[in-house]
């Protein structure tokens, strides 16, 4: 009989000090800290540096950490080179994990560059990744990668468009890498983990992770949901097709989740901004659409919106082309991947798992001569 857990569904596989996710079904914490407070009133920059330092900056701390992620922003030729020549058509997860480890042959990780400005070099040049490669084969133009903007939000956006962020796109922007940042031992920070187990280098760990990410059980779920709220033009149309799929067993994206059981405390927070953008903006059918999605899920399966779906909605609302959604989501995790490759260094056991055989019983080995045609 199998003793195994498909998925590893229920297993415990390691300690961490970093985060709590759905302990008695709900709630989230980094460091202790509630989600619904950080969102408040942190900033990704105050989370970042709470991750991977372990304790929330003073007001001078924080100054001089974005003063250093400002610092970081600039790209070595090489990557710039390689970034001109992935093609125009390559998806952007596959630009970030490639110039993510390109990154580790040109600054790799030596007395020079310990591990914590690695992870700060990493967190604070993801943004210009993305945009060099975007801006140099969409509008061949070299962006400046210098813009100014004291955050990471504010910087991609305004790398994106081309000038200063509205506020209410940048604050958006800001708390949804405040809600993507961390989420315990998911998919691609175990990844990180297991990788950096066997003592691999940093961006190995973290070019692990992206690979990881890309899928669209994990991250690349945001982009599927987008694609799919914007195949109906009404209300009514999205209820009978969210129906019909349901009907058909369709996964839909952006629903359900391993760990949470009755919601994703991080779901209303995202669809607060969502709704607010979509006012802001004159929506009369996107938000409208995905609410009604939200309630169908719910009547017909029980199943509630996880981070994903509402997020989609919001960064369409803040002019962010969908194939940058799951991107987005690198820029925020790669602070708590950081944070586990950094505290399974500190503490470290080769991750090594079994397996439960379900292959032929031990035969004899048949010469070629005597297997026929
Ligand atoms: N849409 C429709 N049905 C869903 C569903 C969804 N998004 N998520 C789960 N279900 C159903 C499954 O079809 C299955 O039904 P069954 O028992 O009748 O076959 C049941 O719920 C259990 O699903 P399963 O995929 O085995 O659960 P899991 O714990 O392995 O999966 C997810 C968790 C997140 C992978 C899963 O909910 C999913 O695929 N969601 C969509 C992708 C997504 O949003 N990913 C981002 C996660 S943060």
């Amino acid at each position: 009989m199998s003793t195994s857990s498909q998925g590893l569904e229920g297993i415990k596989a390691g300690e961490s000090a970093i985060c709590t996710v759905g302990l008695e079904g709900i709630g989230l914490n980094y460091r202790g800290y509630g989600i619904d407070e950080l969102a408040e009133h942190s900033t990704f920059e105050e989370v970042a540096y709470l991750l991977i330092h372990g304790a929330l900056p003073t007001r001078d701390e924080l100054a001089i950490y974005r003063r250093k992620l400002a610092g970081m922003r600039d790209l070595p030729g090489g990557v710039k080179i390689i970034l001109e020549q992935i093609p125009e058509d390559a998806h952007p997860m596959d630009v970030l994990r490639t110039a993510v480890s390109a990154l580790g042959t040109l600054e790799p990780e030596d007395e020079s560059h310990n591990e914590k400005d690695i992870a700060d070099r990493l967190i604070a040049c993801m943004p210009s990744i993305l945009m060099y490669w975007y801006h140099f084969h969409k509008n061949q133009t070299v962006p400046k990668l210098n813009t100014g903007e004291d955050s990471i939000a504010g910087h991609f956006l305004h790398l994106l468009h081309g000038q200063a962020p509205d506020e209410m796109m940048k604050r958006c922007l800001d708390v949804s890498l405040i809600l993507y940042a961390e989420h315990e031992f998911n998919a691609s920070t175990f990844a990180a983990r297991v990788t950096a187990a066997t003592l691999a280098d940093f961006h190995g760990a973290i070019t692990s992770a992206i690979a990881t990410l890309r899928g669209p059980l994990h991250g690349g779920a945001n982009e599927m949901a987008m694609e799919l709220i914007q195949e109906f033009s009404s209300v009514e149309d999205a209820e009978k097709g969210i129906r019909a799929l349901l009907a058909k067993k369709a996964k839909i994206m952006g629903f359900g989740h391993r760990v949470y059981t009755t919601c994703d405390p991080r779901s209303d927070i995202i669809k607060g901004w969502s709704n607010k953008l979509s006012y802001d903006k004159g929506d009369k059918v996107l938000f409208a659409v995905s609410e009604v999605i939200e309630k169908v899920m719910w009547d017909e399966k029980k199943l509630f919106p996880n981070l994903d779906f509402f997020s989609a909605s919001a960064y369409h609302f803040c002019a962010i082309p969908t194939p940058m959604f799951t991107p987005i989501f690198v820029f925020a995790r790669t602070a708590g991947w950081a944070a586990h490759v950094i505290e399974q260094r500190s503490n470290n056991r080769l991750i090594r798992p079994l397996s439960d055989y379900t292959g032929p019983a031990h035969r004899p080995y048949v010469p070629i001569e005597e297997r026929g045609q």
